[in-house]
């Protein structure tokens, strides 16, 4: 008896959805606008059981078939590809309605308090912090000298390590660079820096990562059905995330108090300082810098800061070694223009840069061959909007199949190929920016981390191959290009051995 009456249930819940679904679309002012195509999905969970455990798997067979612009839904939340470069850099630049967030239930570091920090913040108060956090780091150092003596500092002490170890196998590359490279970051933010050795900040950083990693494995599913981690708590992964963030939080909490206890008007030492002055400058309740809530948004931006600029960094790092392990011509030629600029008796600067094409050609094929974050961050639409003649609505969220435009053949003919000349004049002597190159999004919420990426990436690379012959393990599996489960696009662990080019001095 009790199954027609389950059964009545769920016809007049998939009814009424569907009279909903078409009421919404009469009562939007966008009415007239062509509708976006894209795969047909099941009710109440539209195309969700399609995207299996990689979703850009998916989400690029799709792009072959709709084309540049498409959507899905997912749960019942519209996704909008956009999968060509020109509309990419369109959609993202041109209207700020499109530079919302989506709001994703549960990953906040303060429950009672969503959307804070720089990554989940949107509308003024995003606006407002956005551009207080860009103008203290340039005035901390991004993009100057200051930084490049931080950054070499940590590139210096891991040089000791790999000559340490010459000869000897090296595995957990991704995360000893994501340690050395936080702390060129973590000195700007609260001028502490922590030993490589430390176990306190290495513990910090891999288990928020891994916790991370685990919630993203097997499709998000915790992002599109987030009523998931009452059910499934442990098994979603969504108790052991929820761990790390408190674990996270005491320790930025604890260091913003230590700051307030220490702080000096007259010398404002970091970031943290600079952000507490400006607190303290803010009397109305209705400025973005008063009372807790500001406190809160300064510990979840740090916290953004961390997660989103260690990992990319060394994860693209870790590509890149793999490249170069594979291509040993590349290396070889990588290690010429090295040489032929520095005379290999001094570092590589940034201030080299300019004179090394072929230096930066390898790096922009690193960032386009390995795609990191294949499916960009989703924005949302924070108004209804027109775009290309298509009616976008209210909410949908806008994501780039960045994947898809790094490896398209139409624009890039060999994508699969790993040919850094792609980037270079045809005599090959100049460096040519390619706008289809877009590693860190475009447009108005594009990273705020890559001029610091840009230079991260430059020296580690320069330095380490200036020094070294780099080789996979003989003893171990050389990796294959496939990437693993995880919240970035990251290769498989490997092993390499590292030999000394030059003398000793
Ligand atoms: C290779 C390295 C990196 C890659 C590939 C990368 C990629 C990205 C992408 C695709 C976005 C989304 C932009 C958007 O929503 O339109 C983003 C946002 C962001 N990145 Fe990076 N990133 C890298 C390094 C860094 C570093 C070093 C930092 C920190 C200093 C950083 C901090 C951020 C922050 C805070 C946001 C959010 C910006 C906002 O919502 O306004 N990233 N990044």
């Amino acid at each position: 008896m009790a199954f027609p009456l389950i059964g009545v249930v769920i016809a007049s819940a998939l009814l009424i959805w569907y009279l909903l679904q078409g009421r919404k679309k009469k009562d939007s002012k966008l009415g007239n606008l062509k509708e976006i195509p894209g795969p047909r999905g099941l009710p109440l969970i539209g195309n969700i059981l399609q995207l299996g455990t990689f979703p850009n798997d998916q989400f690029t067979k799709w792009s072959k078939e709709y084309g540049p612009i498409y959507k899905v839904h997912l749960g019942n939340q519209m996704v909008v590809i956009v999968s060509d470069p020109k509309l990419s850099k369109e959609i993202f630049t041109n209207d700020p309605i499109y530079t919302g967030r989506p709001y994703f239930e549960g990953f906040d570091m303060y429950l009672d308090h969503p959307g804070l920090g720089m990554f989940a913040s949107e509308g003024e108060y995003w606006e407002v912090h956005r551009r207080f956090l860009l103008r203290q780091l340039r005035d901390f150092g991004f993009g100057k000298s200051s930084m490049e003596a931080l950054i070499m500092e940590e590139v210096n002490e891991l040089l000791e390590r790999f000559t340490k170890e010459e000869g000897k196998p090296i595995g957990q590359m991704r995360e000893t660079l994501r340690l050395a490279i936080v702390n060129a970051l973590w000195t700007i933010l609260s001028s502490q820096r922590f030993n490589h050795d430390d176990p306190k900040l290495s513990q910090l950083t891999d288990n928020i990562i891994k916790s991370f990693d685990i919630t993203f494995s097997g499709g998000s599913l915790l992002i599109f059905l987030p009523w998931l981690r009452h059910i499934i708590p442990e098994y979603s992964g969504y108790n052991a995330m929820r761990k790390e963030f408190d674990g996270f939080k005491d320790f930025l909490e604890g260091t913003i108090n230590n700051h307030k206890k220490e702080f000096k008007e007259e010398n404002l030492k970091d970031f943290i300082d600079v952000y507490l002055a400006e607190m303290n400058k803010a009397t109305d309740e209705k400025s973005p810098f008063y009372g807790t809530k500001a406190e809160r948004q300064l510990a979840a931006t740090m916290l953004d800061l961390f997660l989103a600029g260690s990992d990319s960094s060394a994860t693209t790092l870790s590509w890149a070694i793999i490249y170069l392990c594979k291509n040993p011509e590349v290396q070889k030629k990588l290690q010429k223009e090295i040489e032929d600029i520095t005379g290999n008796d001094r570092p590589v600067s940034v201030s080299d840069r300019p004179n090394m094409p072929y230096t930066l050609s390898v790096i922009d094929e690193v960032l386009r061959h390995s795609s990191i974050v294949p499916d960009g961050a989703q924005h949302r639409a924070m108004a209804d909007g027109e775009f290309q003649g298509y009616r976008i609505p209210k909410d949908a969220w806008i994501q780039p199949n960045l994947f898809f435009i790094h490896r398209d053949p139409k624009i890039w003919g060999d994508a699969d190929n790993f040919r850094p000349e792609r980037f270079l004049s045809q005599d090959g002597k100049k460096y040519i920016k390619s706008e289809n190159l877009q590693p860190f999004q475009v447009g108005r919420r594009v990273c705020v981390g890559e001029t610091l990426a840009r230079d991260t990436i430059f020296l580690y690379l320069t330095n380490i191959f200036q020094k070294f012959d780099v080789k996979f393990d003989p003893k171990g599996k050389e990796p294959s290009l496939e990437t693993i489960l995880g919240f970035f696009r990251a290769p498989e662990p490997y092993e390499v051995v590292m030999k000394k080019r030059l003398p000793s001095k």
